[in-house]
This record gives structure tokens, sequence and C-alpha cells, in this order.
């Protein structure tokens, strides 16, 4: 694994008192490894887990730990301009909750507070510590603050028991940084909404009619556009998969209904929408209330349309907003997606042929036609879901600049 972009990166390291703090020496040495600066602050609790003796020799700095000392008074405020990046790790689910109400008690709590650096923080606790509402609902506060949160591992945690809570492991930390700094941050102040994943449609409380979209390529989406410095609304529909990036709000819904309601609420205050979802065009006009029993003969479903998410948009969307159609084809490809493309009212719209192998579903590669609607067609290569997201956002990017 290579730290490149890391180099020369003055890092504030700020350790809070858990069992995971051993770690921390860890993750000094390979930033000092990829050539960074480090000044480390502790909690007076940190001490009692690692000696500030270890973390001062391997970063190379004295530590800093109390806001006064006899020596005089320890300046936070230099602290939070000298770094370029600071990085709580561990933060304990005591720290988060002083960092979502700005407390303000500790050398490390002042630093953040006084910092205009990106601040990533990696939690570390018990497994129901992290599970507990008031400590989701502080992560939740602190990342709508704009600090990224590095997601807790699953796993085997101090209390003996199993799951989510274990801080991310020391390269996963530097490689969630460095990816930060590799990235362009071309998206930077732009909200986007996105629509992923298959829909639901209830036929009784037990049945459904769905499809077998996996949500692969909305998600690689939502990801690449968080990573070039995006707000994202995902509204994603039954899948298996998680977002990751700090930067993406998750709204889970399961019916074409509800992911009308979700996207539509979003959409006003959004500067693009990319519609990735597989939306059911039908739903059974009734649902049962409850489960259908089997007769003697034939059985059927009456079905009605679905309201068209993307169309509803497109009927909305102002001058400056971008608005980003799917259309999956098996025969007259380019033309049934520019029909879509004007009756949408898209400014271009991503093709996927079924006839292409490799492409659309549950696969981890698609290939790509862009029709834009001044008509200029672009033909991608077979490549990898998140390579097919970039040339997507770049294409958003380009039509913008026009
Ligand atoms: N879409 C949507 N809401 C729907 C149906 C579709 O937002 N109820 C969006 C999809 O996310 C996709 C685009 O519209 O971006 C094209 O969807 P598709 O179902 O292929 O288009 P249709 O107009 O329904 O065409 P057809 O059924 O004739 O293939």
């Amino acid at each position: 694994m290579g730290h490149s972009f890391l180099h020369g990166k003055k890092i504030l390291l700020a350790v809070t008192g858990s069992i995971a703090a051993y770690k921390a020496a860890l993750l000094t040495r390979l930033f000092i490894k990829s050539g960074c600066d480090i000044k480390v602050v502790m909690t007076p609790a940190a001490k009692d887990f690692i000696s500030p003796l270890t973390l001062s020799t391997l970063s190379k700095n004295p530590i800093y730990s109390d806001v006064s000392s006899e020596e005089g008074w320890n300046n936070h405020v230099e602290m939070g301009l000298w770094a370029d990046v600071m990085i709580i790790a561990p933060a304990t689910a005591n720290t988060l909750a002083k960092l979502s109400h700005g407390i303000c008690d500790n050398m490390l709590t002042a630093c953040y507070l006084s910092a205009r650096c990106p601040v990533f923080v990696a939690p570390a606790m018990d497994v129901d510590m992290w599970h507990h509402p008031s400590t989701q609902k502080n992560i939740d506060t602190i990342r709508s603050y704009g600090n990224m949160i590095i997601p807790v591992g699953v796993g085997e945690l101090a209390s003996g028991l199993e799951g989510e809570g274990r801080m991310a492991e020391p390269e996963d930390i530097a490689l969630f940084l460095n990816n930060h700094f590799s990235r362009q941050k071309d998206l930077n102040g732009k909200e986007i909404l996105v629509t992923a994943g298959p829909t639901y449609e209830a036929i009784d409380p037990v049945r459904f009619i769905g499809n077998h979209s996996s949500g692969k390529m909305g998600m690689e989406i939502a990801e690449e556009l968080a990573e070039r410095g995006a707000f994202v609304h995902l509204v994603l529909g039954p899948s298996k998969l998680k977002p990751q990036h700090p930067n993406i709000q998750l709204t889970r819904i399961v019916s074409a209904e509800e992911m009308y309601q979700a996207a539509t609420k979003v959409f006003p205050q959004c500067n693009a929408a990319i519609m990735a979802a597989a939306v059911a065009d039908y739903r059974p006009k009734e649902v049962s209330s409850t489960k259908i029993k089997k007769k003697e003969g034939d059985m059927a479903i009456g079905l009605e349309r679905t309201k068209d998410i993307a169309a509803s948009l497109g009927k909305e969307k102002k001058v400056k907003q971008f608005l980003i159609g799917f259309a999956l084809e098996t025969n007259n490809a380019l033309e049934n997606a520019q029909r879509k493309l004007k009756k949408k009212n898209f400014d271009f719209i991503v093709l996927n042929s079924l006839e292409d192998k490799g492409a659309g579903f549950k696969h981890d590669t698609n290939k790509i036609t862009i029709v834009r609607k001044d008509n200029i067609i672009r033909k991608f290569e077979l490549k990898s879901k998140r390579e097919v997201a970039i040339d997507i956002i770049n294409e958003l990017l380009d039509m913008q600049n026009i």
C-alpha cells in the first residue's frame, strides 16, 4: 500500500482512553513512514492505556495533554491551525458525546473546536455502546458538522463480545486518509441525489413483485461522488449493500411510492440527480392485508402503474439542475434511449444493453453508452462499475461547464 499522498502532511493525532489506544502507536509509525509531520494530543484517560513516552518517541514530538501546566499555557488554537488534518483515533463514546455537543474540557476537545482542517474520527467501543441510540445520534451530529467518520470494524471486542465497534485497523485508517488527499475535490459544495437498487411492490404481507437489481451501480456512483466532495442523498431500495462514505446520507425505502416520496423531497435542494434505480413500473392494485391462500385453478393479480420518479423530477427541474437517467434495453437500444431522454427531460442517459456480456444486473462490470441531449454519443469499453461511475461523473462535470 502506498501512502504517497500523505507525504509532507501535518497530522494532529488525538488519542482518547480506550483499549484501542495501543493502535495509536502503530498509526503514528505508519504516518512517520509515510513522511508526515505528526503531533499527538492525548486525553488524561488515554495515558492509562498508552504511555505518552511511547507516542512522543514515535512521533518525535512532545505530547500535548493539558491546556495549562507548570511550564505555562499550551496553545490549542496554534495546534488547530498547524494541522492539515486532525484524526481522533481511537474516539471513545464519551469523547464523541463531547464533540457532538461542543464540550471543551481538555486539550483534545479544545484542539478539535479550534481546528480549521478536515477532522477524521475513528470510533472504538463495545458493541452495545456503539449501537446505543445516543451514540448513533452523536455520530450523525458529528458527521453533519462535516467531520468524517471512519467506519468501525466487526469482530472480537475487549469485553469479550463480538460485533461492531472495533476501531478500524491502522492500515485502513492510513488508506482512508490517503484516499482523502488523493481525490480531486471537484464536487465540493455540490449536493446530489442518487436513486439505486430495486423496489419491491407488495402483493400481501409475505409476497412482492421485484427485480434482480443489486444496487451496485448506484452505490459506486454515490461513493465516487462523495469521494470527490459532494454531499450525496442516496435513496436505496432493498439491497444488501451499505454505503461507507460519511458524506452519503442514506434513506432506505422499499416501494416505488416510498422512493418517489424520498426523492421528490430532497431534489429541490440538489444540483443534480442520478436515477440509477430499477423502479417497478407496476404494482398490485390491491395489497391484501392477510396472506393470500391458494385456491383451485389460476390466479390473476391486477396491476397499476407506479409514479415515474425520473419523469416527475424532469418536470420540476430548474435550469441549473442536472438530471441523469439510465436505460436497460434488450432491443432498439439507441432509439429507445433517445426516446426516454426526451420524454423524461434527462440531460443525458446511460444506456446499458443486456446483449453485452458482463453488463447489467449482479455483475461487477458494466458496458455503457452515454447519450446526451445535444446528441453527442459516447461509447465506453467494459469496465468495473467504479470506473463506469467515474465516466458518468466526468460527463456530468463536462456538461456543467458548457
Ligand atoms: N425510473 C424512475 N421511476 C420509474 C421508472 C423508471 O425514476 N417509475 C427511471 C429509472 O431509474 C431510469 C429511467 O427512469 O433512470 C428509465 O427507466 P425505464 O424503466 O427503463 O424506463 P421506462 O420509461 O419505464 O421504459 P420501458 O418500460 O419502456 O423500458
